[in-house]
């Protein structure tokens, strides 16, 4: 059975699952607008990624006899800078999952729930995968520079959004 402060602290990390999802749906819809059928595909299947990651959360809640909490859809904004600005924000955006996760973790040996940090091992190396990823991606980015965005949005398909470990 969960105790409280790791269901509450799991339900959290379900919204932030969630906005992802929806941040790099609205992403997608904002490149695909723009022109970039590339680009689009890969945030299209990273936000599919982000709701896998959610719906684990919220499998997990549950099996450990604790109650998921659906979030609300928060609305991320509909428009980016630019291409570089955009994916400069879904690393911060990663960085900012990937210390979500840590404090989930240090919650967990704080109150030694091992089950769910054994749980957790799982976000940890996906997290890992994902930084990695976009800085693969924000390093493609300078070496094509600006003019050969078309390049680009044909290359950004081959590189995979995100490996998911054990998927
Ligand atoms: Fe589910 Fe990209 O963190």
């Amino acid at each position: 059975m969960l105790n409280k402060k790791i269901e509450t602290i799991c339900n959290r990390q379900i919204d932030r699952e969630g906005y992802s999802s929806n941040l790099y749906l609205a992403m997608a819809s904002w490149a695909e607008t723009k022109g970039f059928p590339g680009i689009a595909e890969w945030l299209y299947r990273q936000s599919d990624e982000e709701r896998m990651h959610m719906l684990k959360f919220i499998k997990y809640v549950n099996e450990r006899g604790g109650k998921a909490i659906i979030p609300a859809m928060k609305k991320p904004q509909p428009d980016y800078p630019g291409i570089e600005e955009m994916f400069k924000e879904v690393l911060k955006h990663e960085e900012f999952i990937t210390s979500s996760i840590n404090e989930i973790v240090e919650l967990t040996l704080a109150e030694k729930d091992y089950s769910t940090y054994s749980f957790l091992q799982w976000f940890v190396n996906e997290q890992i995968e994902e930084e990695s990823s976009v800085r693969a991606v924000l390093d493609k980015l300078h070496l094509v520079g600006k003019n050969n965005m078309y390049i680009f949005d044909r290359d950004i398909v081959s590189l995979r959004a995100s490996e998911s470990p054990g998927e």
